[in-house]
């Protein structure tokens, strides 16, 4: 009798198939929206979770409007999850948002507790909640009681001091949150000044969530010393290194790079420029939206100071077309010093 053979082939979500390290693409106000999202997932590979800017004035209704639809987008972007992120301190809005999110198939919804900026910490919100942590118990318990949906938060290691990450900790430990990510500064810092890795080590031992490092990982060197001293960690969120340059979660995973990483950046600006027109109906606007992008793609060129004096200039379309074919023809991208072939 005849033996047939089978071939059995499983599809398994790209983390599961690589090895950890697991990658985030961390949230950037006005730039990792839809549109970035969707583009880049086509583009680059390494990434294992997408996460939104953060969301605010989620109102009583039985819909969310239409924009914030749009820019919530679908679930998942060519199979990399989605996770749309909140900003809010308010029990109610959070758990509105948790079942808009869940209807539309989302996994897990991001509470932020990172923000820094005066206007949003001096309200109490963002980094400006984490003094405060029987406010940040109280809130999660309420969302945690009638939330269907993962909860995760990304936070900082305090507002004014690192220590106050420690009281912390006690309350997300109690909390059932997804996972918790710590971008290694205190609010006060906003973005500059080093990253707190003494205590973000102490904190390791002490969580018993799920725990993602983020901050100041900027190329293979950067991550594969932050590993190195944190051999637990398996979680990294990457925002600007991956802004700077897109191949980094690849190069950090070994995942083959294109040979002509100039010719396949150019695909994906290209790409990007006309997703956005698209999704803005050709409003100038879309033009900030791309300088705002450079101010970070430029930095992994040969040149970047000049590279983004071209293109800081730009008003219109053509100007925008004619700058960017220059700026590819004149000059190198080299990207993060390690991850060049
Ligand atoms: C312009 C800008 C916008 C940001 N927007 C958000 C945001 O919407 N939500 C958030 O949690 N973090 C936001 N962040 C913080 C980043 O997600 C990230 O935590 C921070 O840049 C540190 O990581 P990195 O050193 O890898 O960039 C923003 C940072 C910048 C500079």
């Amino acid at each position: 009798m005849p033996v047939e053979l089978y071939t059995i082939t499983l599809i398994l979500p790209e983390h599961l198939m690589e090895n950890k390290p697991l990658i985030y693409l961390a949230p950037f106000q006005g730039i990792t929206g839809i549109t970035f999202r969707s583009v880049y997932a086509r583009h680059f590979r390494g990434v294992d979770k997408l996460f939104t800017p953060f969301f605010t004035a989620i109102q009583h209704s039985n819909k969310l409007p239409a924009r914030k639809l749009q820019e919530l987008g679908e679930p998942y972007e060519n199979g990399i999850e989605v996770v749309p992120q909140i900003l809010s301190k308010d029990a109610d809005e959070i758990n509105r948002f948790a079942i808009f999110c869940k209807h539309l198939g989302f996994s897990e919804v991001n509470w932020n507790l990172g923000c820094p900026y005066p206007q949003v910490a001096g309200k109490k919100r963002g980094s400006g909640m984490l003094p405060y942590p029987g406010m940040i118990d109280e809130i999660l318990g309420k969302v945690m009681a009638e939330t269907g949906i993962r909860v995760s938060v990304k936070c900082r290691l305090g507002y004014y001091s690192p220590n106050e990450i420690f009281d912390l900790v006690t309350v997300f430990n109690q909390s059932r949150i997804s996972e918790l990510t710590i971008h290694a500064r205190i609010g006060k810092q906003l973005y500059s000044g080093n990253t707190d890795l003494e205590t973000f080590g102490k904190v390791i031992s002490l969580c018993s969530v799920p725990l993602a490092y983020n901050g100041d990982i900027f190329s293979v060197t950067d991550f594969q010393a932050l590993q190195k001293k944190f051999p637990s960690i398996d979680t990294w969120m990457i925002g600007r290194g991956l802004l700077y340059d897109p191949f980094l979660p690849a190069a950090i995973k070994g995942i083959a790079i294109s040979a002509n990483r100039q010719a396949s950046i150019r695909k994906f600006i290209d790409d990007l420029y006309y997703a956005y027109r698209k999704q803005k109906n050709d409003s100038l606007s879309v033009i900030s939206t791309l300088k705002e992008y450079w101010a970070y793609l430029s930095l992994s060129f040969d040149d970047p100071h000049k590279v983004f004096n071209r293109l800081k200039k730009v008003k219109t379309f053509d100007e925008y077309e004619d700058a960017v074919a220059l700026v590819f023809r004149e000059f190198e991208w080299k990207g993060s010093e390690k991850t060049r072939l």
